[in-house]
């Protein structure tokens, strides 16, 4: 594909910097993922839809493998899952991390092995449990007392599960309050300060079919710092050494979840991956010393920073309305692919493609077609004061927490998952129709 130097619409040499490393600009205000023009993608598959660089997550999955070789790295399939996902995931020697029936059962069907998945829910339902044991999946993780008992139970006196805990250290971080879990008093794990990690502890290990083998941490999601990181892992470790002190117990596994931030919009901070694994191993080695442990297998589980920055949720423009002093520009997608803005206020930089414009910026307020006011995908953004119906709008970091949770409002469907690698474009998935919603209607 040829390079251009054309001026760009946004001023900023790391414009692209949140950009899947392999994007490029084409002549005409083109721009170009795994070697495909987006403009291209668009005509084919229709918008809104969803781009995925194969050739992205994989680098990143590589990423964390060389950034933690010691540990077991285990893709969080909430962010993003489909059958091709899986695989790459997969051979790229990255474990899974699913949090229900539905996302276990797409993952081993598509031939992912159980045994290197971990279940987690606060609240696991029956089909939960059972898919899990019945397929065999490595580790569960207890999040509450009530569901040892349970567990045990399903699992039967003859059987056997490896389990983790999952403690909440009392560490607070996260990049919106709704996606903080490292703190008392929100609904996911089992406290540290006020013992019921310990206790939960003492029942897991009278229940001789369960086999407990770690302790597990996910202190919130969207962190850009190292620093509650290794505080929250000082804390488990201490918990892991009372464990060793009342039971005679040295635990063999900490995972320490994911959460791991990521730039939406050019010089926003991530988090350094590097300046993590060095966090954590150094405090997980000297914590170790100092209680007399052997230092345990590390895990982590990132979702976001494997998939997000390898998506681009592609849209097009409806309409474009000037309302006193503010613009807003209309796209045919909107809440139900992305409700991120809507939920956490989450900032986007979406960008015109696939025509060049030399008119001044202007602030505009990108919206959806939905039927609220909030339905708000980019606040105040800078987009060319030309912009116009039938125009396209790309919005990087597009790939982590879109699908995934998408909705059905309005009857608009669900957009296609579209893969590019090596200048080819495949569906993935394809959009939600009118038949899909006609076919789930069975009711007269
Ligand atoms: N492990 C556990 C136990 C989790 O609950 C999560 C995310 C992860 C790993 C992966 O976290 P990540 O690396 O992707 O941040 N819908 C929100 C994010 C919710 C995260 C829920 N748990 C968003 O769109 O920002």
């Amino acid at each position: 594909m040829t390079m251009t130097t054309l001026p760009e619409v946004t001023a900023g040499a790391d414009e692209l910097s949140i950009w899947p490393a392999s994007t490029s600009r084409l002549p005409h205000g083109g721009l170009a993922v795994g070697g495909v023009s987006l403009a291209e993608v668009a005509d084919r598959f229709d918008t809104p839809a969803y781009v995925l660089d194969e050739g992205e997550v994989r680098a990143r999955c590589r990423t964390y493998r060389d950034a933690f070789p010691e540990a077991e790295v285990m893709y969080a399939a909430k962010a993003f899952l489909s059958r091709a996902m899986v695989r790459w995931v997969d051979e790229e020697g990255l474990g899974l991390d699913v949090c229900s029936a539905g996302e276990l059962e797409l993952a081993v069907t598509a031939g992912f092995p159980p045994e290197r998945i971990v279940l987690h829910g606060n609240a696991k339902s029956p089909r939960d449990i059972g898919a899990a044991l019945r397929l065999g999946v490595g580790r569960i993780v207890i999040d509450s007392a009530s569901e040892i008992a349970r567990l045990a139970a399903a699992v039967g006196p003859g059987g056997h599960q490896k389990v983790l805990v999952r403690v909440v250290p009392g560490i607070s971080a996260g990049g919106h309050e709704k996606i903080r879990t490292g703190t008392d008093g929100q609904k996911f794990g089992l406290s540290l300060t006020d013992g019921s990690a310990q206790h939960a502890v003492a029942r897991i290990l009278g229940q001789p079919q369960l086999e407990l083998v770690g302790l597990h941490c996910h202190i919130g999601s969207q962190i850009t710092e190292v620093k509650p990181y290794v505080a929250a892992l000082r804390r488990v470790v201490g918990l892991m050494a009372r464990i060793r002190d009342a039971h005679g117990l040295v635990l063999p596994e900490l995972d320490m979840g994911g959460g791991h931030g990521v730039a939406y919009r050019p010089g926003e901070p991530a988090l350094d991956l590097t300046a993590l694994a060095r966090g954590l191993r150094g405090e997980l080695a000297s914590a170790c010393a100092a209680a007399g442990l052997a230092v345990p297998r590390l895990a982590v589980e990132p979702g976001r920073a494997v998939v997000g920055p390898a998506g681009v949720a592609l849209y097009r423009v409806l309409s474009v309305k000037h309302t006193g002093d503010r613009v807003f520009v209309a796209v045919d997608g909107g809440m139900s692919d992305n409700p991120r803005p809507a939920l956490y206020g989450v900032r986007y930089a979406p960008r015109l493609v696939g025509r060049h414009s030399g008119a001044e910026p202007r602030t505009a307020t990108v919206v959806g077609r939905h039927c609220e006011a909030g339905d708000v995908l980019a606040a105040d953004v800078e987009l060319p004061g030309d912009i116009r119906p039938g125009d396209l709008l790309a919005v990087p970091v597009a790939g982590a927490y879109h699908l995934s949770m998408a909705s059905g409002y309005n009857m608009i469907g669900r957009p296609p998952v579209v893969a590019v690698a090596d200048g080819a474009a495949r569906l993935l998935v394809r959009r939600e129709t009118l038949d899909d919603f006609r076919g789930r209607d069975v009711g007269a």
